[in-house]
């Protein structure tokens, strides 16, 4: 039987240091996120969605608290491990300028070890999942913020992780495209698995997912 890791906060506190004071923005916050499971966590810009899923990704530290995958605070990966484990795409996600678009994919699965040939055909599977198989020798530079998007989703797929997290991935795109994207990485998600957590200003797309999370007040709350 395939083993499943819940990814886990426990009682998660985000503070920033401003001047002399600091600002609350997340103030203890307990959840599970299955592997099974599809989340959307929305929330007025502002309320911490990014800090939350920077931290869900660990690559930013709790002022309190704990991020666990299965049973392992995220704080004890290296990068590589992590990387590995929890692919995030953020929410304005940086390209290498002077690579490609398929070299730009491919490079990710390279830095995990894979060869530059089979990384370069993993790399082209999924450009065509993502709708940009023509745009595989374009310079980055050449892209709209949309397709960038797109090219940030493929390439963090490249490890194929245990958890998908992406920060208003679809903001910049069109009302089509944004639906077509989200139902292409749920279609991923049913064939491979991982689990996957979304912030999004856009309720339709939050409604694709299996579960609504609002952050209000530095709280988390589940939508019935
Ligand atoms: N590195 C930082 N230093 C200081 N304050 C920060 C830092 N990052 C975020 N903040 C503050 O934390 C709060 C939450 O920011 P965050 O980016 O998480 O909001 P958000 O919900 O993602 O907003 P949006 O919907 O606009 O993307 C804001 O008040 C922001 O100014
Ligand atoms: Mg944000």
């Amino acid at each position: 039987m395939k083993q499943s890791f819940d990814l886990t906060i426990h009682n998660l506190y985000k503070n920033f240091a401003q001047k002399k004071d600091f600002i609350p923005v997340l103030k203890g916050i307990t959840y599970s996120f299955c592997q099974e499971k599809s989340y959307a966590i929305m929330g007025a810009s502002g309320t911490g969605k990014s800090t939350l899923m920077h931290l869900l990704a660990g690559l930013d530290s709790p002022s309190d608290g704990i991020v666990a995958l299965g049973d392992e605070s995220v704080a004890k990966y290296s990068t590589q491990q992590r990387a590995q484990q929890i692919a995030f795409v953020v929410q304005s996600p940086t390209l290498i300028k002077e690579l490609s678009v398929i070299e730009n994919i491919a490079l990710a699965g390279a830095l995990a070890g894979q060869s530059w040939d089979k990384s370069l055909e993993y790399a082209r599977n999924l450009l065509d999942k993502v709708g940009l198989s023509d745009f595989d020798n374009y310079n980055v530079g050449q892209l709209s913020g949309g397709q960038k998007q797109r090219v940030a989703l493929a390439r963090a797929l490249m490890q194929k992780p245990k958890f998908l997290l992406t920060d208003e991935l679809t903001g910049n795109l069109d009302h089509q495209t944004s639906l077509a994207i989200m139902h292409f990485v749920l279609e991923l998600k049913k064939e491979w698995g991982f689990g996957l957590i979304i912030s999004t200003h856009n309720y339709e797309i939050a409604t694709l997912m299996d579960e609504q999370l609002v952050l209000k007040d530095g709280l988390l709350i589940k939508q019935s």
